[in-house]
């Protein structure tokens, strides 16, 4: 089937079209195409994202979208609309004037072109986005490829979440640990603003970190310190306002003549910091409830540094680690289109008028 995934829930204003479909027992997935419209330089200057721009952009982007994706080499969007066989949306959880528009977008093309659509959760698109191999690539998942990855302790980490959840199969999930005030993004992007790095704040301190010698590590930690909140704690639960907090405070006292190369110093331990945390949770995690596997989505799941350390301690571990590709790390609307065909299985009661009851959802759950 061909699915249309339409994706706007916080700043990035996203389209795709996946091809999908289940044989016997196996999955065949395959991307189509997809373009994801950035809205990185209209909110940068805040240093996090302002909801009703967001939503302004999204109106704006969205039409263009919809024709650069849909349009064939002939131009013809009529004959490709024709073979849509489900229309699939994030509803939820995001910033609610953001999600407005991408729901009430796909509700008007449900009813103008008589499709099914279906509203997918956000946190479970990017659970989901592992298993997509790069557009116009073609991916077989088989009952096997299924028992070696579940079950699997998912985390899932971005700006707006951070949270681990235990997956015993595609769509049944249960919530073990979120974060009790900031996501890591957040923290990420917050403190990036108070060393003057710029936004997105992840990216922006990886690449400030990755100026760091090896000879100065040593005095990094002497010069440094800053807290991993809740790493030892029993629960699997995480915080990270304290971190930014310690980052403010220590940051301030810095003498100015030596803000350049601290700067650097404080950008080196607050993604070492971050990505210990995360970790440290997620290997417990998947020991206490014996998984197979740890599955990694979200923006932050880009962090190099949060790769290969995660690798590194999956592997001591005896787990299997499944990430995504880059390029459906952060917010993309091919994501939404997976979640959508896995939904769409589970729920056989999808049909041309189930726009009627699609509703935005900003405090969605998992
Ligand atoms: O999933 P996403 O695009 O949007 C939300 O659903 O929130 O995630 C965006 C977040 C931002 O906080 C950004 O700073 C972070 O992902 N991010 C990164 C990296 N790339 C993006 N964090 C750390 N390292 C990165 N390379
Ligand atoms: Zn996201």
């Amino acid at each position: 089937m061909l699915i249309l995934g339409i994706e706007t829930s916080c700043d990035e204003t996203s389209i795709a079209l996946l091809e999908a479909k289940k044989e016997g027992a196996n999955f065949f997935i395959q991307p189509q195409k997809s373009v994801v419209s950035s809205q990185i330089k209209i909110h940068a200057p805040y240093g996090g994202v302002v909801p009703m721009l967001a939503s302004r952009e999204h109106v704006k982007n969205l039409d263009y979208l919809f024709n650069q994706v849909l349009k064939d080499n002939n131009n013809d969007l009529k004959k490709i609309i024709k073979k849509i066989d489900l229309i699939s949306v994030t509803y939820g959880p995001g910033l609610i004037p953001a999600l407005l528009v991408g729901v009430n977008f796909s509700k008007t093309l449900a009813w103008a072109f008589k499709k099914p659509i279906i509203g997918v959760n956000h946190l479970e698109a990017h659970f989901l986005s592992f298993l997509l191999p790069d557009e116009n690539q073609k991916k077989i998942i088989s009952q096997k490829d299924l028992k070696q990855i579940f079950p699997a302790i998912g985390l899932i980490v971005s700006g707006g979440h951070t949270l681990l959840i235990y997956a015993q199969k595609i769509g049944d999930y249960r919530l073990i640990g979120e974060t009790r005030d900031d996501a890591a993004g957040e923290c990420f992007d917050k403190t990036s603003r108070i060393l003057g790095l710029g936004y997105p704040g992840g990216p922006a301190i990886a690449k400030e970190a990755q100026k760091i010698k090896i000879d100065e590590l040593k005095e990094i930690k002497n010069e440094v310190k800053l807290p991993r909140p809740m790493i030892n704690s029993p629960d699997f639960d995480f915080s990270f306002s304290g971190l930014k907090t310690a980052v403010l405070y220590a940051y301030q006292k810095i003498p100015s003549s030596q803000k350049r190369k601290m700067k650097t110093y404080f950008a080196y331990e607050i993604e070492d910091a971050i990505t210990d945390v995360l970790v440290k949770k997620t290997i417990s995690a998947a020991k206490y409830f014996q998984t197979k596997s740890i599955i990694l989505g979200g923006g932050v799941t880009a962090n190099k540094v949060l790769r290969d350390k995660m690798n590194e301690a999956a592997k001591n571990n005896n787990l299997n680690l499944y990430l995504p590709l880059l390029k459906y790390t952060t917010d993309n609307a091919m994501m939404v289109s997976l979640a959508g065909f896995f939904d769409s299985l589970k729920n056989k009661t999808i049909n041309q008028n189930s726009w009627h009851n699609l509703e935005a959802d900003a405090n969605l759950k998992i």
